[in-house]
């Protein structure tokens, strides 16, 4: 006797009214069926075998490694795509059969193995939860605390549809008994489909079938609308915050802090509000970030203090500082103590020990060394139209405010540069370059420019 689990992902998810599959609309960064997957894989089936139809080569591109799938073809509904996988699967009888919709993130584990639990003596145990609002699921019918059978809400009586006891689309069913309900099913309902829910019916007809409460009806949410997967996505948030601030990460609000379920955090960083960290981010103890922060792929170091910035693929050093309003991107490296100031936008480009750039630069394909202190207004004029040129300015650089360094071009160890210069050719170590024409006086020239107006008046 084995456990196989089949999860039905081949509907087009036609309420989200997107070309993207539903399972892999992302919540935390990860796909709707990623979640399920996890869920699924803590119960250990011996299979894992996923239906894919609808954008089948994309579902099947986001599987994980070990988990197979089959194509179901046409959609014709739930029954139809359990039929397909338990044929795929070949001999059940004797299994146990789990059935995990793949719309359904907030599923835990414990649900599953209650529901394994409850199979022996029955043919069928289905999970079951009290919603206080029912509509567009299936209603549970019970004879005592037998279920008879489930009816779908659009092919429901009015007294049916008062239930509020639903069917969740999770199921585990003896392998054998499975197999043969779904060779009886008809497609004689309001959608034309055939209704995995049907075969509850005819197993309750002929033998046990099992309802296994679920207590918590947010456990067993499906996505089938976007407001579904913001609730969804919102209840995924409270989990993943609840779980950062247990290991120690300090949120002023979070409520409004996004984590993707990829990032991950040290004991003692420091979260503002609206935060969106994604990707491979990490944020070391004691780093401050936010409020407005989005980072992505990026590397935040000990210490470390960034707000209202956006940070994609960059690093930030040991007590460095980014923000407010700056742009890192890709390949951005400051080095511990480093800073990129208000209105700064940097781009594959080293930032030393303890360098600053304070206000209103761009710092494109440069390196800065250790000390240097970039004035305001500064910029790398780093592409010719054609291509990329690299600045390299070296150690206790003083660029003037106002610099335009004009690639290639290298500033030596202890030089300066004259505010407003256009430097073209490489500054020598401990030199000043000036590049700026002289500046001439007119004295008495406002009383010149008034005696003239009173003239023509
Ligand atoms: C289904 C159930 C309903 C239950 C509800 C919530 C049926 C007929 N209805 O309705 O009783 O209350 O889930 O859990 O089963 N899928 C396929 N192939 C198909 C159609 C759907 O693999 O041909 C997959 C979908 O990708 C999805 C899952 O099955 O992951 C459920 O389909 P969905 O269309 O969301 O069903 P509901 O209308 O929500
Ligand atoms: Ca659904």
């Amino acid at each position: 006797m084995s456990l196989r689990a089949i999860v039905l992902a081949a509907g087009r998810g036609t309420r989200m009214r997107s070309d993207l599959p539903k399972v892999l609309f992302p919540v935390a960064g990860r796909p709707l069926l990623a979640w399920v997957l996890d869920a699924v894989a803590e119960v250990a089936p011996d299979e894992t075998l996923v239906v894919v139809g609808y954008g089948a080569g994309r579902v099947q591109e986001a599987l994980p490694a070990g988990v197979r799938s089959v194509v179901e073809e046409p959609l014709l509904g739930t029954g139809y795509a359990a039929k397909v996988a338990v044929e795929a699967l070949g001999e059940v009888a004797g299994d146990t059969v789990l059935v995990v919709p793949g719309d359904t993130p907030l599923l835990q584990p414990e649900a599953l193995r209650a529901l394994v639990a409850a199979l022996p003596g029955a043919t069928a145990a289905l999970l079951t939860t009290r919603m206080p609002d029912p509509a567009g699921y299936g209603r549970v019918c019970r004879d005592g605390d037998r279920v008879t059978g489930i009816v779908e809400d659009r092919d429901a009586t009015p007294e049916q549809r008062a239930i509020d006891e639903v069917a969740v689309s999770t199921y585990a069913f003896e392998g054998a008994a499975l197999a043969e309900a779904l060779r009886g099913l008809a497609r004689d309902n309001d959608q034309g489909e055939y209704y995995l829910t049907d075969v509850i019916g005819r197993l309750a007809a002929v033998g046990r079938v099992r309802g296994v409460p679920v207590a918590d009806p947010a456990e067993v949410r499906g996505v089938n609308s976007h407001a579904q997967l913001a609730e969804v996505a919102a209840e995924v948030r409270r989990r993943i915050n609840a779980a950062w601030m247990a290991a120690g990460v300090w949120m002023l609000d979070p409520e409004r802090v996004y984590l993707d379920a990829s990032v991950s955090l040290e004991a003692g960083a420091r979260l503002y509000p609206e935060v969106h960290l994604e990707g491979s981010t990490t944020v070391a103890a004691g780093a401050e970030v936010g409020p407005q922060v989005f980072a992505t792929d990026s590397a935040l170091g000990p210490a470390s203090r960034v707000w209202y910035s956006v940070l994609r693929g960059a690093e930030v050093g040991e007590g460095a500082q980014v923000g407010p309003f700056a742009s890192l991107r890709p390949g951005t490296r400051l080095a511990a103590g480093a800073k990129v100031g208000t209105f700064v936008e940097t781009k594959n480009t080293v930032v030393g020990r303890g360098s600053k750039v304070p206000h209103l630069s761009y710092m494109g394909d440069a390196t800065i060394g250790e000390g240097s202190n970039i004035g305001a207004g500064t910029i790398t004029c780093n592409y010719d139209g054609a291509e990329k040129h690299r600045t390299v300015i070296g150690d206790r650089v003083f660029i003037g405010s106002d610099t335009m360094l004009v690639a290639p071009v290298r500033i030596g160890d202890d030089a300066y540069t004259g505010a407003g210069s256009t430097i073209t050719r490489d500054v020598p170590p401990g030199a000043l370059a000036v590049e700026r024409s002289q500046q001439a006086e007119v004295p008495g020239y406002a009383a010149k420019k008034a005696r003239k107006t009173r003239q023509k008046g």
